[in-house]
């Protein structure tokens, strides 16, 4: 396995890679990885020759007051983890190799961008479409790897693809779980072992809605407010949103339907946590 800490070296390697034909997988990360991270890397190895993972904690998707700085970096564990998974090259550059001083270019989506995650950390979908893009051409991959926990995030990529006429296509893996429900993430190292408890309510609350839906309830503001009254039986949790929107254009509906995405997130002590879940169609 390679680690490129330059966009020089990485560039150098994929040409070589590229010129014998080898398609290209790239799973943009930021490092701290668990099993949800590794599902993607091995949905990637399975349909690409080659797999590049990103390992960037990218500034300019936190805002001045969120968690940059105690951000988990464990880059060690990282390697040995992508190691194991047969990974190829691990492109990880350093803050001023990404963003030299000056810098001064960012990439927007509009609207999408001022919606769920975005209402609440402005900035931050700004920040993720400006790295994601610069990966995007850095590495120019036929297909980047992107986890559904994310929901809001998937969304702006795939419109940021589509709106730049990108030919690079936006795979989406599912959601990885612990055992009692919670959604992995690289956050929920945060949590001591009360939070680890009261943090369930996420996805307690995201389950129940999805069983209304099984026994046939459609209508989005009942099943917003049976996971909020979800919510109320764990006060402490600080509740930012609990949606019922369209994945595509993360705006409300009033119909739930296959396809249709609940999303929720809270503060769970001082960490941010979010979940969702996207409703299938009828059985
Ligand atoms: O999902 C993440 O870990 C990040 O937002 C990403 C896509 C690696 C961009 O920094």
């Amino acid at each position: 396995m390679q680690i490129a800490p330059t966009i020089a070296e990485l560039r150098e390697s994929l040409g070589e890679a590229r010129h014998a034909g080898k398609s290209i997988g790239l799973v943009p990360t930021m490092g701290a990885l668990h099993e949800g991270h590794l599902s993607l890397v091995r949905l990637a190895k399975k349909q690409c020759d080659l797999v590049v993972v990103s390992v960037f904690v990218n500034p300019t998707q936190f805002g001045p007051t969120e968690d940059l700085s105690k951000y988990p970096r464990t880059f060690e564990r990282d390697q040995e983890m992508l190691t194991s998974e047969n990974v190829e090259i691990i492109f990880a550059p350093s803050t001023e190799e990404m963003y030299p001083p000056g810098a001064s270019t960012y990439v927007e989506v509009e609207g999408l961008s001022e919606r769920l995650d975005g209402k609440s950390r402005p900035g931050h979908f700004r920040g993720v479409a400006t790295i994601v893009s610069k990966l995007f051409n850095i590495v120019q991959p036929d297909k980047a790897f992107f986890g559904q926990k994310d929901a809001a995030q998937v969304a702006v990529i795939r419109k940021m693809v589509r709106d730049l006429d990108l030919s690079i296509a936006v795979m989406v893996g599912e959601i990885l779980r612990e055992t009692d429900g919670l959604a992995m993430s690289s956050r929920n190292v945060y949590l001591s072992p009360d939070e680890r408890k009261q943090a369930l309510v996420l996805s307690q609350a995201l389950q129940q809605a999805k069983d209304e839906y099984s026994r046939g309830e459609r209508t989005a503001q009942t099943l917003r407010n049976t996971m909020r009254a979800v919510f109320t039986v764990q006060p402490s949790a600080e509740v930012d949103y609990i949606e019922v929107v369209d994945w595509q254009t993360l705006l409300p509906v009033e119909k739930a339907a296959p396809g249709t995405l609940l999303a929720v997130a809270a503060k769970i002590g001082s960490t941010r946590l979010i979940d969702n879940i996207v409703l299938p169609a009828a059985q």
